[in-house]
Order: structure tokens, then C-alpha cells, then sequence
């Protein structure tokens, strides 16, 4: 339920309402508030869903059909992707492809999160794939590090 609350603030709200309280007192108390509502912020980050993540960030292209961006729901879209597994795939849409930004083209996304709404998109079209323990982020970022690798040495050709 905490989670559920934090959730709703959005990032400007939290800050809005470290100003509001912080008015009238000292600067050194209106950091520590603004220091608190971001720890809150990154912990809302930690704890948001998949479908949450999606939602914000994703369904832009994911869910307004923009050209060659898998649909949610879509089972045709999802088949070819579901095949290349959970790590591969997260880690090609977490550092880009073609027209996928990477991280979603939202910079400060985590890669928990990012991970999170990958494998909410894959279930809502009949994949098994569950949010990512520690063990599967260990393996995104295996596969991240070796995709960008990859790409270093393209560029540098
Ligand atoms: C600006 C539009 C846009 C946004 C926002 C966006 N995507 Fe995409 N995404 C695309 C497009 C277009 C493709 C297809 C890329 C291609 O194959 O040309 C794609 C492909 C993907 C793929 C498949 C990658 C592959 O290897 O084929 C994954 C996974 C993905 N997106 C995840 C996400 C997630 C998760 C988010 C939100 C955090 C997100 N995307 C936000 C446009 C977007």
C-alpha cells in the first residue's frame, strides 16, 4: 500500500511539497526536506511496477501503435522477441535499437524499473517472464555490457 501512495506523487509533487514546508525556515531545513522527498522519490522509483513503468514512460510508443514498437497485448508482436529470451531482449531495449531510445529515452529510469515494465509488456502477451530477481539482473547487465561493447567497436571502425 506504501508503495501504491508513493507511486501516485508524482516527482514534481514531492519537490513542490518539500518547498511548501520548507518556506520559512532555514535553508539548512528546506535541503533536508528536499534530501528527504528524494530518497522517497528513488525508493518509489525502486518499488514501482512494471505496469506503472509502462504507463509513464512506455505506452507512448507501446501502446499508440508508433510504427515497428511491439504493442502491448500483442501476441504477433511479441512472439519473435519472447524467443530471445528475457536477459537478451531487456538488454537490447535498455541500451537502444533502431527506434528504441535507450532506457525508454527517459535517462534517469533504473534498470530495475526499466526491466520491470519489459517483462510487464512480455506477460500481457503471453510470456513467462517475472519481474526480475537478482540473479536475472545480473545477467541484463551481462548482456548490456556485451552489447555495448559491441557497439564501442562498431563506432570505432
Ligand atoms: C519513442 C518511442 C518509444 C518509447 C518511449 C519506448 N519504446 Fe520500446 N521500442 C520502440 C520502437 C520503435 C521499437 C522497435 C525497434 C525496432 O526494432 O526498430 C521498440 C522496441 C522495444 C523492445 C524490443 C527491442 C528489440 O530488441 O527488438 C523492447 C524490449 C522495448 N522497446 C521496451 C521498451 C520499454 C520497457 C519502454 C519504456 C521504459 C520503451 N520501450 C519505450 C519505441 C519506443
Amino acid at each position: 500500500m506504501i508503495n501504491l501512495g508513493l507511486q501516485g506523487f508524482s516527482r514534481n509533487a514531492l519537490l513542490k511539497i518539500g518547498v511548501w514546508i520548507g518556506q520559512g525556515r532555514s535553508a539548512h531545513c528546506l535541503f533536508l526536506l528536499l534530501g528527504l522527498s528524494l530518497t522517497q522519490l528513488l525508493q518509489a522509483e525502486e518499488s514501482a511496477t512494471g505496469e506503472h513503468v509502462y504507463q509513464e514512460v512506455c505506452s507512448t510508443c507501446h501502446g499508440q501503435n508508433v510504427p515497428r514498437a511491439p504493442q502491448l497485448n500483442n501476441r504477433k508482436h511479441w512472439a519473435p522477441l519472447l524467443r530471445e529470451g528475457q536477459a537478451v531482449l531487456t538488454s537490447h531495449g535498455w541500451v537502444g535499437v533502431r527506434g528504441m531510445p535507450a532506457r525508454g529515452g527517459k535517462p534517469d529510469l533504473s534498470l530495475v524499473a526499466f526491466s520491470r515494465a519489459v517483462a510487464y509488456m512480455a506477460r500481457s502477451a503471453g510470456g513467462h517472464w517475472p519481474d526480475p530477481d537478482a540473479a536475472m539482473l545480473a545477467q541484463i547487465e551481462k548482456e548490456v555490457a556485451k552489447r555495448e561493447a559491441a557497439r564501442r567497436k562498431r563506432m570505432a571502425r
